[in-house]
């Protein structure tokens, strides 16, 4: 498809399904539109005072049409509804084995830390043909992530995580907009995505200041902070230990389960008395105030990468 300014080239897996969605349901509408205003205009000409149109013989209502009409336009809304929600869960369902990504937005620029730990500000650099994942937050306001090349928006907000997943299909270079009035220089809040051949990106990411993994820094974290002295088995507090546990089940104190996933992680952290793990003190001081966002990225990068301890 042409390049026009409103309407960018499709450039991510599932953009060109989401473009068919758009037009069909584009047509629909306009032809639901003519039918509607068409007949209203017939009418309104054919009846106008003064016409000489029959008015004595009142067609009586046919039960046919009105059997017929609703039941086309109920499997017409079925229709479109089967396709719309099987595309919204495959848009909401990253595949397994995506690339993970941080992004973080403040007044008025997005950061990217990359899973090897090299960070940058307004710029995303890709490798072509590989899903990715973006966990997204914010630093203060709502922001709104949008990349409309790659058909996808999600709002950032403070306080929880949202994430989205796509894959690029061309190279070249995107451009990445804030999608949420959030203060004076919103309208500046924009970078771009670099989608490059796979050696290219492997080229770029070798050139990059040398960094620590995010999980390294995590754990390094994990030790300055203090978790470690309750978290890893030894200490004189009794504390959940942490292998193993994302993507898992964790019966509650209370009852109830909860899976724990980037929301409970980064919630057990900040409001540590809320869901507290079932045959646990609540004795773990909350961290709120005290660590930023970076830092809780930190964190969960590192919680992620322990992998389960194999049963002795
Ligand atoms: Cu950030 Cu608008």
């Amino acid at each position: 498809m042409r390049d026009f300014p409103w309407w960018p080239g499709a450039a991510s897996s599932y953009a060109p399904e989401v473009d068919h969605l758009f037009i069909a349901l584009l047509i629909v509408t306009a032809l639901v539109l003519a039918l509607v205003f068409g007949l209203m205009l017939v009418f309104a000409v054919r009846y106008r005072r003064g016409s000489d149109a029959d008015r004595d013989h009142r067609v009586k209502k046919s039960w046919r049409w009105e059997v017929s009409w609703t039941t086309a336009t109920f499997i017409a809304f079925l229709g479109l509804f089967y396709w719309g929600a099987d595309l919204y869960r495959r848009l909401y369902h990253p595949p397994s084995g995506a690339t993970e990504l941080f992004v973080l937005g403040k007044q008025w620029m997005w950061k990217v830390e990359h899973p090897e730990g090299q960070s940058e500000i307004d710029e995303l650099h890709l490798p072509v043909g590989r899903p990715v994942r973006l966990l997204m937050t914010s630093q203060d306001v709502i922001h709104s992530f949008f990349l409309p090349a790659f058909r996808v928006k999600r709002d950032v907000l403070p306080g929880r995580y949202e994430s989205l997943w796509f894959e690029p299909t061309q190279t070249g270079e995107f451009p990445i907009l804030c999608a949420e009035f959030c203060g004076l220089d919103h309208s500046h809040m924009r970078g771009r995505v670099i989608v490059m051949k796979e050696e290219d990106f492997a080229a770029w990411l070798e050139a990059q200041p040398p960094a620590e993994t995010l999980a390294r820094a995590g754990a390094a974290l994990f030790r300055e902070l203090g978790c470690s002295g309750c978290h890893d088995g030894r200490g004189t507090v009794r504390a959940p230990r942490l292998d193993g546990l994302y993507g898992r089940p964790v019966p509650l104190q209370g009852g109830g389960t909860v899976v724990a996933d980037e929301r409970y992680i980064r919630d057990s952290i900040l409001q540590p008395k809320r869901e507290v793990a079932a045959g646990y003190e609540a004795a773990m001081p909350s961290f709120a105030g005290q660590i930023g966002e970076d830092e809780i990225l930190k964190l969960m990068a590192y919680i992620k990468s322990l992998r389960a301890r194999p049963a002795s």
